[in-house]
């Protein structure tokens, strides 16, 4: 179904699941979730649904057996993620509020253990327990039913449903949704805010297929004493939608925590049970996964950019862990930088997946996941970087890569299709002399809303999703027109980017145990930008797969459409209007990209 069947939506939430409407900050009204388990009532009709009734008899023996084992097993933070075939299967991963008894899945006549995987947090000292089940050999396209249970869940006589529908096979319509930068909807975190209900809820009005979450999930590392809370509420909000369809999600630069891992990434890790790389040492980090004619491969940038914008101690205070944790206090001044932590394995992973879906009769599209961004001209925000330019460009070049999804900077911006680079386009922010940032130089700058990407890859910036930091604002170059040579029509005003190409470590500042990291230090003039948001930072971006060449002339096509949230700026940087949380989406922008189908 094209998205073009939708028009020009507005969508209207209902919200069953609030329990309360809490004020959270003036002016502002917040929804709340509560970490209760949601209840869906069953729909007939689709393939091996299963009957989730327990009787009387059995409920009240659980109960009993509940109270017995003590603690609170009750799931929550229920998401799915795809299994390593995403037509035949799914993997169902919750979490409890202390350790659950026989933690499980039902779904149809079988019984699915969840294989627990536990972790204290580095900071806080609070443990967090997680169950996973790894649900095979299902039909392709078809919809279950499940439950989540526990000998010690309180709802263990009306345990959680839900249903779910696994990929079509082979050449077939489908479609997902996608943005980054969610965070939750406790006002009481650094970056949450509101919009991330209505984000979420935006997904379930779309009903894709799966939906794609580009990194910045939650922000915990922002709120370092209380990260797994953080993490629970995150999982919580989510589980409106991601019980019902597969998240996938990509490390950010906000998912490196302190003394959480030789990354920082044992909250997300023990979280999610993402699709093998088969890269010893590095499982999660990166992953690819085929849903019809599409590759879709997730990667981790925070191993590639130059900028430093993991876990960061500002100062003048030292951040100090609980004492049973055993861990060192961390000094002002201190940062968690991973650039090439792979020790290039992710990029060697990356050429070898690319290479095989190139030779892959059966693929048309590469899609690209990643959080940080090769070409974003925000102004406030983190701009582009040259690490992913060296590294990773060139790559998406040979191999064709169709589209790329970013977040990072909270906005909406797409490219040109970019191949190749125009060298020595950049200048120092500092002192002016020019430096090489690779630009992606565009195949086309006429904006007709068709875009051939076996010509050249499309860029996307999806960093719209709920936080509380909207950056809708742009980079202008006042001073230069020629800022797009050869542009038609000429764009007014034109656009400037700031381009990270060196490493911005921690510096002092004036003040005593302060510590700040610079903004990127090059500009250049963003030729390859072609559509910026200015009125809001929210949105989603939906994407209808359509394999069928007829309407492009023997071209196989994706319609992509954005969909985003006026009014909903904390206060919008262009015109210093506050804002508030809104329920309702309406479409920015349609386009199509085509390519040539394969054999
Ligand atoms: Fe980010």
């Amino acid at each position: 179904m094209s998205c073009h069947d939708i028009p020009r939506r507005h969508l209207a939430f209902t919200r069953l699941l609030y329990l309360s409407v809490m004020p959270a900050k003036s002016g502002d009204a917040r929804p709340s979730r509560s970490p209760v388990s949601r209840r869906q009532v069953l729909a007939a009709g689709g393939t091996g649904l299963l009957a989730a009734t327990a009787s009387t008899t059995r409920a009240a023996a659980r109960t009993r057996r509940a109270r017995a084992a003590g603690g609170d097993g009750t799931p929550e933070q229920i998401h799915l993620t795809w299994g390593e075939d995403p037509a035949t299967g799914v993997v169902i991963s919750w979490a409890s509020p202390e350790p659950a008894t026989q933690p499980r899945v039902r779904i149809g006549q079988r019984v699915i253990p969840g294989e627990p995987r536990q972790y204290s947090d580095g900071i806080n000292g609070g443990t967090v327990w997680t169950y996973h089940s790894r649900v095979d050999g299902l039909r392709p396209g078809a919809t279950y039913a499940y439950v989540v249970t526990a000998d010690n869940d309180a709802n263990v006589a009306d345990p959680f449903t839900a249903t779910f529908r696994t990929a079509p096979h082979g050449r077939t319509a489908f479609r997902f949704t996608s943005f980054g930068d969610l965070a939750t909807p406790n006002t009481a975190w650094v970056l949450s805010y509101g919009q991330s209900a209505y984000a979420v809820d935006a997904v379930e009005s779309f009903q894709p297929l799966f939906h794609l979450l580009n990194g910045d999930l939650c922000y915990a590392d922002l709120n370092p004493t209380v990260q797994p809370e953080v993490w629970r509420d995150f999982g919580n909000n989510n589980q409106t939608s991601a019980a019902n369809r597969s998240w996938m999600p990509c490390l950010g630069n906000h998912e490196v925590e302190f003394d959480n891992g030789a990354q920082g990434f044992t909250s997300y890790l023990t979280r999610y049970t993402l699709p093998d790389n088969h890269v010893p040492g590095f499982g999660g980090r990166w992953y690819s996964f085929r849903v019809g004619s599409v590759l879709f491969i997730s990667l981790d940038a925070d191993d590639v950019v130059y900028q430093d914008a993991g876990a960061f101690v500002a100062g003048p205070g030292a951040l100090t862990p609980v004492a049973s944790t055993g861990n060192q206090a961390i000094e002002p001044g201190t940062s968690f930088y991973l650039k090439g932590y792979s020790g290039g394995a992710q990029t060697a992973w990356l050429q070898r997946a690319l290479a095989a879906g190139r030779l892959d009769d059966s693929v048309d599209w590469i899609i690209v996941q990643m959080h940080h961004c090769a070409c974003s001209s925000s102004a406030t925000g983190n701009g582009s970087d040259l690490g992913i330019r060296q590294q990773w460009l060139p790559l998406f070049d040979r191999y064709e890569v169709d589209l790329v999804l970013n977040g990072h900077d909270h906005d909406y911006e797409r490219s040109f299709p970019v191949r190749g680079a125009d060298a020595d386009a950049g200048h120092e922010v500092a002192t002016g002399a020019v430096v090489d940032t690779l630009r992606p130089h565009p195949v086309t700058t006429t904006d007709n809303g068709v875009f051939d990407t076996s010509q050249g890859t499309v860029h996307l910036i999806l960093g719209c999703g709920g936080t509380d930091a909207n950056l809708d604002d742009y980079g202008t170059d006042t001073a230069d027109g020629s800022s797009f040579p050869g542009g038609s029509p000429p764009r007014t005003p034109p656009g400037q980017a700031k381009v990270f190409t060196q490493a911005n470590r921690p510096v002092p500042t004036s003040t005593a145990d302060v510590f700040t990291r610079a903004g990127a230090d090059a500009v250049e003039d963003a030729t390859w930008s072609a559509k910026r948001d200015t009125s809001t930072g929210y949105g989603i971006a939906v994407f209808d797969v359509n394999p069928d060449p007829e309407d492009f002339g023997g071209h196989t096509s994706i319609t992509v459409t954005q969909y985003h949230a006026v009014g909903a700026d904390p206060v919008n940087p262009a015109t210093g209007v506050k804002g508030a949380p809104t329920p309702d989406y309406t479409e920015f922008e349609t386009f199509t990209l085509i390519r040539p189908r394969r054999a």
